[in-house]
């Protein structure tokens, strides 16, 4: 079999692939949709549970040092003053005075010309990306909060509840994974940049002078993980910012970024906050945040390394990087999703070869006894062929066929997706034998 270059229109074929197979459709898609909004249907949130428990493994549960939280959305107004997001989260906004649309003026090479019409641009102003809402029934000034733009600040917000509670001695990490909203002037590229998205932060507190050492251990456990998941390293890497591209706040920055088909793209930023957030949270609260160090009797702010990665972004990396094309002898293309076995929704596919001689009686027990310890999928319908090009569009890495042989020597037929290889295994020994395939291809980190 021939094997094709990926297609310029690569992004188009895979969001027809997430709609068709039930990854990712447009939200309100009945009423036309609505602008930068998915949902994640039965394949899409079986593979995002996949993608947070796989981060939450390597960053909480494989860790002595980090713990996680969960914080509300809705948080005191004043939250956001402190954090700077009140006055400083903005984009700068021009609209064309001809076509009417809008545009971020730091995307725009020329900052006069529409890129669409070429009719002339406003001026930029600087636009609040925070959604605004209000608490209660009362819509006035003293009830506007807002929907957070990033889970981090209910982690610093919570230091000291956390700190106590856990008994934890700095460094340690707080870790959350949860919604953020942000009014983006343009959105697009499917899930990568929409107005309602998920994050999974840490925020990892060390003793200033140790901050350093701590930013170059999580630059490189982060980029780890996307390898540790299959993610072609060709395509993966680190951009450090320039002094000049650093916010106020930060010392350091760098970026893991994927060449996606529409471009290098960030996923995930790693940033050195130094003592600023909590020294904020603690001049706006009136409350003391210093660490108090047992051993050296000293009192200080801790400094905070951020790893913070967004969950949509990184699974649109995963299915980016598994979509592939084969073009068969008879000029068909068949198409693949390679993803990793700990990401992939569902991990064996179970079929009698024809709907007869008992077959489907001995595949459906297998099924049953398979899906107490695997995502599995029974499936009889159709020709077998077809059965397994649906399985290998969905990512499914094993599928298990009950054939006229097994019903002489109970042995079935386990096709690799990626090789094609289908050795012959004992149904006494099939959940042990996909337990160990599944084990071999996955570090223990995630
Ligand atoms: N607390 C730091 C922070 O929020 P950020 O670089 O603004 O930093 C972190 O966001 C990550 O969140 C990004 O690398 C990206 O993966 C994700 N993210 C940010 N804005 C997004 C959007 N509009 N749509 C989807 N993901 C987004």
């Amino acid at each position: 079999m021939a094997k094709q270059k990926k297609q310029p229109d690569v992004m188009d074929q895979i969001v027809s692939l997430c709609k068709r197979r039930g990854f990712i459709f447009q939200s309100s898609e009945i009423y036309g949709g609505f602008s930068s909004c998915w949902d994640y249907g039965p394949l899409g949130s079986e593979l995002k549970r996949n993608v947070k428990d796989a981060w939450w493994n390597a960053v909480v549960r494989n860790r002595e040092d980090v713990v996680g939280i969960d914080c509300s959305i809705l948080m005191h107004p004043r939250i956001w003053e402190a954090s700077g997001h009140v006055e400083g989260f903005t984009d700068p906004l021009v609209d064309c005075k001809e076509c009417k649309k809008r545009f971020r003026a730091d995307d725009l090479d020329d900052p006069h010309h529409c890129p669409e019409c070429g009719g002339e641009l406003t001026e930029a102003r600087q636009f609040n990306l925070m959604f605004k809402t209000f608490m209660g029934p009362v819509e006035d000034q003293a009830a506007v909060c807002y929907l957070r733009p990033e889970t981090a600040q209910g982690i610093f917000a919570n230091f000291e509840n956390v700190a106590t509670s856990a008994r934890l001695k700095v460094p340690f990490g707080i870790a959350q994974i949860g919604k953020s909203f942000r009014n983006e002037i343009t959105p697009g590229n499917f899930i990568f940049r929409t107005r309602e998205f998920e994050q999974m932060e840490i925020e990892f507190f060390c003793k200033p002078g140790t901050d350093t050492e701590w930013y170059e251990h999580w630059k490189a456990e982060r980029f780890q993980w996307y390898l540790d998941l299959g993610v072609n390293p060709d395509k993966l890497r680190q951009r450090d910012h320039a002094p000049d591209e650093l916010a106020h706040y930060a010392k350091a920055c760098v970026d893991v970024e994927y060449e996606f088909p529409f471009g290098w793209s960030e996923l995930e930023g790693v940033a050195n906050r130094t003592d600023y957030d909590l020294g904020r949270h603690q001049e706006y609260s009136g409350r003391d945040l210093q660490y108090f160090d047992d051993a050296t009797r000293e009192r200080y702010l801790p400094y905070v390394i951020e790893p913070s990665a967004g969950v949509d972004r990184s699974l649109l990396t995963f299915l980016v990087d598994a979509y592939d094309e084969v073009v068969t002898e008879e000029g068909k293309t068949e198409r693949f999703l390679r993803l990793h076995p700990r990401l992939a929704p569902i991990k064996v596919a179970i079929f009698p070869l024809v709907r007869k001689d008992g077959m489907p009686e001995v595949a459906k027990q297998i099924f049953h006894d398979l899906k107490k310890r695997f995502p599995c999928f029974y499936d009889e319908r159709g020709a077998v062929g077809r059965r397994y090009r649906r399985q290998d569009e969905t990512g499914t890495p094993f599928c298990v066929t009950v054939d006229g042989q097994t019903l002489e020597d109970h042995t079935v037929t386990v096709r690799y997706r990626d090789s094609r290889e289908q050795p012959r295994v004992a149904i006494a020994d099939l959940a042990p034998f996909i337990a160990e395939q599944l084990a071999a291809a996955t570090s223990a980190r995630i």
